[in-house]
């Protein structure tokens, strides 16, 4: 099995997967992480992994389509059977989501449905919710509602910060995400009808 990464700045969730990847054996090839912006420093830790870090900066590109199209044809070089999406900051046309349907996978800083978007931290601080959390979906083109895959939740504390609340909810994405996509790799967890299935270990 073979997966690409795409980031866009720090790419923590990135590491996270790629560190869960050697320390638990998981049979897969990380075969690239592609950034969108060049000063992406997440791009450092993959080069050291040596994994091929590549950018694509959607500067070059005079349209969103032109630049989908670039990343397509870097990303299908290598072939994933799974594109992962960590911290991508763009929002992908629907031809490019099209084409890699079923087999793409976001992290979202938000308990979804609630807080689409950006700023999710600072929308469940302003609407006083007292959970929060993240969740990993399929991603269609509907932004931010593909089928839900996995979430996990965390206290909203009275004294939090956008910052406090952020970093508790990150801890959480670094452990759910590599899990997910542990599950897709190994063939339990797959898009059936529009609905994240999830195959259960036999008892
Ligand atoms: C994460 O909170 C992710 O959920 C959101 O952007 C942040 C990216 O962080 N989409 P990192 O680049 O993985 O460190």
């Amino acid at each position: 099995r073979t997966i690409v990464i795409l980031i866009s700045g720090r790419g923590s969730n990135m590491q996270a997967i790629i560190r869960a990847a050697q320390n638990e054996k998981w049979p897969v090839k990380i075969a690239a992480v592609i950034s969108n912006r060049t000063d992406a420093s997440g791009l450092r830790f993959a080069t050291e992994e040596g994994i091929p870090a590549i950018v694509v900066p959607h500067k070059d590109y005079a349209t969103r389509e032109a630049f989908d199209a670039a990343l397509q044809s870097r990303i299908d070089e290598f072939a994933p059977d799974l594109l992962v999406l960590a911290g991508f900051m763009r929002v992908l046309t629907a031809r490019f989501v099209g084409h890699y349907a079923g087999r793409m996978l976001n992290i979202h800083p938000s308990l979804l449905p609630s807080f689409i978007g950006l700023a999710t931290h600072r929308q469940a601080l302003a609407a006083g919710v007292k959970i929060h959390g993240a969740t990993v979906h399929f991603v269609t083109a509907d932004l931010d509602h593909g089928p839900i895959v996995a979430q996990a939740t965390v206290p909203v504390l009275a004294d939090d910060t956008e910052d406090t609340l952020a970093a508790r909810v990150l801890e959480q994405e670094h452990l759910i995400y590599p899990q997910a996509i542990r599950s897709f790799i190994e063939g339990r967890l797959s898009l059936i009808d529009g609905i994240a299935c999830i195959a259960t270990d036999k008892v």
